[in-house]
């Protein structure tokens, strides 16, 4: 970091103990111990969902039934998508994702005595990507037709929200990405949505209450909405050249440049190098494979945009560290990755709820386990006292 930090913001405080995740402090990022680069190149999506739930990665028969269980959740019911369709075209997408899981929780509550967690859980995760795909579908006259398709119940995460949103069959290398992309966003220890989930977890509230929370949080573009700002950046970099420019001009105006600098990482992000090799191999790809993408309407307007985003984005962190020794946190090079899929700018952060919800609920289950409500001091720095003024005196 270029200069010393502001104090606040718990800042360097320990605010409770978990056993899910390890950040930064001379560890690797590693969840329930599992170095984060294995999980990247060995697991899936799901698996790495049941191990940040349960604390334990799935035996086979264990991952079948949890998938099975999950996916039978994306065929939303019909009084959800009734009102997913009242929300308007011009909503950003996390409001629908705030709106989506608050209407599960009015049809299907948990109960008091908690007895349904795992499976308001598994239905919290398996409808999120539903939410978003069908308000979409919705807004740009697709019938979905979800029941109908066998595929929905197989589908592993990543190909059912990428060929549920194209409408067609993706390439294997994006379902790859995807994948990664999800397995990366999934836990991050006591982040600040993930410490919102747990405080409201902590009063003793529902589930749904704890994730719409966590939503909220990650909206902001310090934390989650990052990566939408950062792809609104370098959309708004016309070419390579004119990106030393422009940054040297914000960082002039004091502007935070979203996608980049940590909290907890001081000198590198860990899961920078990975999302930033997928993103090169998409960038190729799109390249190599001009004519086959052409049928995606989705990313029909963004081909052009795409030839040297991967370039612009490499200059805009070299002028980073350059300049200010900040480096690229996950969210930059995931903004680039997304884009080379076709993805909405708007949907990038709801893509991180699809991911992150799974640390949540982990997190929301370890709170209930050992709960305390949360609930720090503040010191006082206002007036001390005073006397009451009556309001026709004032
Ligand atoms: N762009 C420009 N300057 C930045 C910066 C960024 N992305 N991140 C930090 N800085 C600067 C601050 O302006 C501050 O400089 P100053 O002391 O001269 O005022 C200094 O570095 C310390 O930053 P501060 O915001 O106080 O540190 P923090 O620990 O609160 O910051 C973040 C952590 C993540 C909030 C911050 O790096 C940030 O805003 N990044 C952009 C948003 C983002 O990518 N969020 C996703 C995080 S995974």
């Amino acid at each position: 970091m270029s200069s010393k930090k502001k104090q606040g913001g718990l800042a360097g405080i320990v605010a409770g103990k978990t056993a899910i995740c390890t950040v930064g402090d001379g560890h690797s990022l590693r969840y329930c111990g599992y170095d984060i680069y294995e999980l990247a190149e060995k697991a899936s999506f799901e698996e790495v969902a049941y191990l940040l739930l349960y604390g334990e990665l799935p035996k086979s028969e264990e991952l079948e039934s949890f998938t099975h269980a999950l996916f039978s959740n994306r065929i939303l019911p019909k009084e959800v998508r009734e009102i997913l369709k009242l929300i308007p075209k011009d909503s950003h997408p996390m409001d629908v994702m705030r709106t989506g899981i608050s209407a599960l929780g009015n049809f299907y509550p948990e109960k008091e005595d908690r007895s349904n967690q795992d499976s308001i859980a598994l239905q919290i995760l398996g409808a999120s990507p539903s939410i978003l795909l069908y308000w979409h579908a919705y807004h740009h006259n697709i019938e979905l037709n979800l029941e109908s398709k066998d595929s929905v119940l197989q589908d592993n995460t990543a190909k059912f929200f990428l060929e549920t949103l194209h409408q067609k069959q993706v390439p294997q290398l994006w379902i790859d990405a995807m994948n990664v992309s999800l397995i990366l966003y999934a836990e991050h220890e006591f982040n600040a949505s993930t410490f919102t989930s747990r405080t409201i977890a902590s009063t003793l509230s529902d589930l749904h209450s704890s994730i719409i929370g966590g939503i909220c949080a990650l909206k902001g573009p310090l934390h989650g909405g990052a990566n939408e700002a950062a792809m609104e950046l370098l959309n708004s970099l016309p070419n390579v050249e004119s990106v030393l420019p422009s940054m040297q001009k914000k960082l002039d105006n004091k502007e935070k440049i979203m996608g980049f600098g940590h909290r907890v990482y001081v000198t590198s992000d860990p899961r920078n190098v990975v999302i930033k090799e997928w993103s090169k191999k998409l960038s190729d790809y799109n390249a190599n494979n001009r004519a086959q993408l052409s049928g995606y309407a989705l990313l029909d307007s963004k081909l052009e945009s795409s030839n040297d985003l991967y370039a612009k984005s490499e200059v805009v962190e070299q002028f980073m560290w350059e300049s200010k020794k900040l480096f690229p946190n996950l969210d930059f090079y995931s903004a680039s990755t997304y884009h080379f899929m076709g993805i909405p700018t708007a949907y990038f952060t709801p893509i991180f709820i699809m991911s992150r919800e799974t640390g949540w609920l982990g997190h929301i289950f370890e709170q209930r386990k050992d709960n305390k409500l949360i609930r720090p001091n503040a010191e006082y720095v206002g007036i001390q006292e005073r006397k009451f003024i009556a309001l026709s005196a004032r």
